[in-house]
C-alpha cells in the first residue's frame, strides 16, 4: 500500500506522515529532505540555486547527508523551494523517490507531488492543508523552543513566499490531486490530525 501525504510547509504533513508510517508499520520517506539536501550542497559549493546547471550538479549527494540536522533549517527549506522549480533537478530526484514508493510492502511518502506526479497510483491520497496564521504560529513556537529569534509576522511573510513559488511553478506545482482526501488541521491539535489522517487511510482502503 502507497501513502501519499502532500500538503504546504508547516502543514503539518511531516508529522502525519510519520505517524502513519508507524501506525500502518510502513517505511517513511520526507521527500523534502532531498530538495533541502540540493539547496544546501548548491550553497555549500558557492553555487547559484536559481541556476539550473549548478542545482542538477548538487543532486548526486550520499544517502548520509539526509541525516544531517542543518537540512532542516528555514534557510535551508527556502534553498529547496527555489532548486525545486528546475526540471532536470526534479527528474534527477524522481527515480529515488519512486524507488522507495514502488518497495513491495508499500510506504509512505510526504511531499508535494506524491499523488499527482511520483505516486499516480498511490491506494491512499492525503492533501493536508491549514491556514497561513495556523501554520505561522505552529512555526513560530516550534522556533522559538529551538531558541531562534524570530518574529510571527516574518514567519507568515516567509510562508506565504513560498507556498507562492511552490504553488506557482510550472512543473508538478503544488495542488492536491483530483482523488486526493483533503484534510484541514487549522483547528486540530496534532494527536486529532493524526486520527483524522488514519481514518481518511482506512475509509480509502476500504472503498478501494
Ligand atoms: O516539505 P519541505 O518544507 O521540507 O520542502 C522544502 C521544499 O522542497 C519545498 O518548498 C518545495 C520542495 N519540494 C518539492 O518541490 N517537492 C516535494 N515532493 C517536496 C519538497
Amino acid at each position: 500500500m502507497i501513502i501519499a501525504v502532500d500538503g504546504p510547509t508547516a502543514s503539518g504533513k511531516g508529522t502525519i506522515a510519520r505517524a502513519l508510517a508507524r501506525h500502518f508499520g510502513l517505511p517513511h520517506l520526507d521527500t523534502g529532505l532531498l530538495y533541502r539536501a540540493v539547496g544546501q550542497q548548491v550553497a555549500r559549493h558557492g553555487g547559484n540555486p536559481d541556476d539550473p546547471a549548478d542545482a542538477l550538479a548538487a543532486c548526486n549527494f550520499p544517502d548520509s547527508l539526509l541525516a544531517d540536522p542543518a537540512l532542516r533549517s528555514e534557510e535551508t527549506g527556502g534553498l529547496a523551494s527555489r532548486v525545486s522549480i528546475h526540471h532536470a533537478v526534479r527528474q534527477a530526484l524522481y527515480e529515488r523517490q519512486r524507488a522507495f514508493a514502488t518497495r513491495p510492502g508499500g510506504a509512505v511518502l510526504d511531499g508535494r507531488d506524491i499523488g499527482t506526479v511520483i505516486a499516480p497510483e498511490a491506494r491512499a491520497k492525503l492533501f493536508i492543508t491549514a491556514s497561513v496564521d495556523a501554520r505561522a504560529q505552529r512555526r513560530f513556537l516550534e522556533m522559538q523552543a529551538r531558541g531562534a529569534e524570530v518574529t510571527l509576522p516574518a514567519i507568515a511573510e516567509d510562508l506565504r513566499r513560498r507556498d507562492e513559488r511552490d504553488r506557482n511553478r510550472t512543473e508538478a506545482p503544488l495542488i492536491p490531486a483530483s482523488d486526493a482526501l483533503i484534510i484541514d488541521t487549522s483547528a486540530l491539535d496534532k494527536d486529532a490530525a493524526i486520527q483524522a489522517a488514519i481514518e481518511a487511510v482506512e475509509e480509502t482502503d476500504r472503498l478501494n
